[in-house]
């Protein structure tokens, strides 16, 4: 049977106390709805509706970029999560299979998890997925008989046994979407906030004969997101997690706690992730490489047995081969270096092709940025660039060359041969001790 998938994003997260769209904030680097959406994909749905009102034209520009199979809904006033459902529902009137409904601000939904209300949506009307919570404070609790679901309270109109509870709602509902469509329709409003609650489908369903069943998960994939202590608890997570995964994926990290991964960092077995390391988003590192103290890499691509810092910064459009080195306090941006060359020491390398082998000495600048336009520059293969050249672009540097250290290089270098660009040295006999001389002269004078 089809599946449709309704995220919930249309409220105003007054709790964020925050002008940002509650789920554009960030975990591990990408805005919570970003996460939901790679939940709801796992299990390749029919469609991804999307429910916006707050905020709706940033979200939408910042998800457009990023995928555009999903459709969004407008929920122009937010009456309540059963409101925001029915909205959607009226984009889905000839569907006719099952619904899943996931909350905007709780990131943390596991695949399997998915999979688990996928197939129990097939075998009952309705199904809620609780947790136990920790501190159920803020959450619905699930009224239950056995395995039987009956209702779902909210805190604010729980009484004080059920305040006891701790089995509560994660925001994840499932059923066929003709039953929801039917309950949906019976919500009302005679509740504490005054809106229509998507949990009240539950006690509806039961009175009109619909089975109810709930699913339990850990507390970690529920954790719904409402303000920003919350979202630092969930930062805090998200890494221990991503942690945890790394280790067991064959990845050493010397000092875990303090190597902080994005959602979409891929990183091979055997390579080792020295303290204070920092994954943007965007990177891929292959395996095999040392990823040594104090690095920040984003937006990049890092093949097999690189080795990488201490101190080293690589930004969008890096991509680098098999072995390539990068020493320390090394920056490069939007470059292709190939197979072993090596940028040791002190280095600015942007917009530049690098060749096999070569060797770009301590102080190389490529000098990019005329203050107007960026240039490139394309150094060939066994290239050595002697220390404190500074190669300006548009550049190219022919195979097997070399330049003289301290050289401003302003013309294309062809191969094999040996550029220097300085003012030649003169040596005077003597001429140090006179200058000295001349110095303490000098010296003597201002003192008297
Ligand atoms: C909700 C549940 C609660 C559950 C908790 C789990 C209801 C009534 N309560 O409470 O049982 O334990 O989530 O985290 O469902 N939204 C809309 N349109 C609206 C209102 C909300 O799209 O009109 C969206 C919000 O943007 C958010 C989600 O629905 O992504 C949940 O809304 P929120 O106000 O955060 O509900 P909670 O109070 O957390
Ligand atoms: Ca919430």
């Amino acid at each position: 049977m089809d599946t449709a998938v309704i995220i919930l994003a249309a409220g105003k997260g007054t709790r964020m106390n925050s002008n940002r769209p509650k789920v554009l904030h960030n975990v591990g680097n990408f805005p919570l709805i970003a996460h939901c959406i790679k939940t709801a994909e796992s299990i390749k749905p029919h469609k991804i509706l999307t429910v916006l009102g707050h905020g709706r034209t940033e979200i939408r520009n910042v998800l457009k970029s990023s995928d555009n199979s999903i459709k969004f809904v407008i929920q122009e006033a937010q009456l309540g999560t059963g409101h925001a459902v029915s909205v959607a529902m009226d984009e889905l009137a000839d569907f006719d299979g099952n619904v899943i409904v996931l909350y905007g601000d709780t990131p943390f939904l596991s695949a399997e998890t998915m999979i688990r209300i996928q197939t129990s949506s097939s075998q009952a009307d309705l199904v809620v997925l609780g947790f136990h919570a920790p501190d159920p404070s803020g959450y619905g609790r699930l009224i239950t008989n056995k395995n039987e679901l009956l209702k779902i309270v909210e805190h604010n109109d729980a009484n004080g046994q059920e305040l006891e509870l701790n089995l509560c709602n994660s925001g994840v509902m499932a059923g066929s979407s003709k039953v929801i469509k039917k309950l949906l329709k019976e919500l009302d409003r005679n509740n504490k906030n005054n809106e229509l609650y998507l949990t009240d489908c539950v006690h509806l369903a039961k009175a009109r004969g619909f089975t109810c069943s709930y699913l339990v998960c850990d507390p970690k994939e529920a954790f719904g997101i409402n303000s920003l202590e919350q979202l630092s608890l969930a930062e805090k997570t998200f890494q221990e997690t991503a942690r945890t995964e790394a280790a067991e994926n064959g990845i050493h990290l010397v000092a875990p706690e303090t190597a902080f991964f994005s959602l979409d960092t891929e990183i091979g077995r055997d390579t080792i992730i020295e303290p204070n390391v920092i994954f943007g988003p965007g990177v891929k590192v292959g395996t095999g490489c040392t990823i040594k103290a104090f690095s920040y890499l984003e937006g990049c691509k890092v093949s097999d047995d690189c080795s990488i810092g201490p101190y080293a910064r690589l930004r969008p459009g890096v991509d680098l081969s098999e072995g390539v080195k990068i020493g320390n306090f090394v920056e490069i941006k939007n470059s292709k270096i190939a197979e072993k060359s090596k940028i040791n020491h002190l280095s600015y390398i942007g917009d530049t092709e690098i060749g096999e082998n070569s060797n770009i000495g301590a102080g190389t600048i490529t000098c990019n940025y005329d203050g107007v336009n960026k240039h490139k520059t394309v150094i060939g293969e066994n290239v050595f660039i002697g220390s404190n050249t500074m190669l300006i672009a548009p550049l190219t540097v022919g195979n097997n060359s070399m330049t003289g250290s301290g050289s401003v290089v302003t013309k294309d270098i062809p191969a094999d041969n040996l550029a220097i660009a300085r003012s030649e040295q003169i040596n005077k006999n003597g001429g140090a001790k006179k200058l000295k001389a001349l110095l303490q002269n000098k010296k003597n004078k201002i003192k008297s």
